[in-house]
């Protein structure tokens, strides 16, 4: 899943992991992270999702990391606002109503370019990266957050025998080998989705829960 297969999806508008509303699993457990309105909230592999606004509402200052710069511009057209553009380094760096989107590859970002930060929402990220690649992207995460800092994290289950990611499947026990050492790790729900993913069963997918997780770094 490398940068030129992601662009081209937004390029043709192949954005059916796009939801057309707040994610009602980030409103249900948000709340569980009792993060102050003032902590920053980061956004990984955001695409244009509805998320930023629902984060913004509630307090958050929200830093969005996106490959496609279509994606950012559509988000804030599609919000009502316009936003300042300025060339960051290796992003290009979009910023209206405490809403920032770096654009860029998510594995050049740095802490000192990133900045601190208390949540993480991560929907579609993880889950949207092959082995190797989520690997890399725990990793990378690490060195960007400090002790303290809580994701609430979407994950799906599925048999990758029945289907090509992504997005891919994530068990639990493979967020556990990724986050177990290092954070306390809470699973918070997991429920059977494939009759509201039509486009699952559509790929010969049996059986489909979608796992929320809230995560804390502990060092
Ligand atoms: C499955 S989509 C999820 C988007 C969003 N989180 C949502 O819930 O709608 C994954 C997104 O990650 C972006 N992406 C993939 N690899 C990336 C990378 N290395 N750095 C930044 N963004 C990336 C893609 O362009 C795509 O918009």
């Amino acid at each position: 899943m490398q940068a030129d297969f992601w662009l081209e999806r937004w390029q043709n508008q192949e954005i059916g992991f796009h939801l057309p509303m707040v994610n009602p699993r980030l409103m249900d457990y948000w709340p569980r992270l009792a993060l102050p309105p003032d902590a920053r909230v980061l956004v990984p592999l955001a695409g244009k999702t509805l998320d930023l606004g629902w984060l913004r509402a509630q307090g958050h200052a929200v830093l969005a990391v996106e490959l496609s710069e279509d994606a950012a511009r559509a988000f804030y057209a599609e919000a009502g606002l316009s936003p300042t553009r300025c060339v960051e380094g290796a992003f290009i760096r979009y910023s209206a109503q405490g809403v920032d989107y770096l654009v860029g590859d998510f594995f050049a970002l740095s802490a000192a370019q990133c900045g601190p930060f208390g949540g993480v929402w991560d929907r579609g990220a993880l889950v949207a990266l092959p082995p190797e690649l989520r690997e890399r992207y725990v990793a990378h995460m690490a060195t960007l957050g400090a002790p303290g800092v809580q994701t609430l994290l979407i994950t799906l289950e599925y048999a990758q025998a029945q289907m090509n990611g992504p997005p891919f499947a994530v068990p639990e026990d493979e967020v556990w080998s990724y986050f177990g050492a290092t954070h306390d790790v809470e699973l918070l729900l997991r429920e059977d989705i494939l009759a509201l993913e039509p486009r699952f069963a559509a790929r010969g997918v049996t059986a489909l829960d979608s796992a929320v997780y809230r995560l804390q770094r502990r060092a």
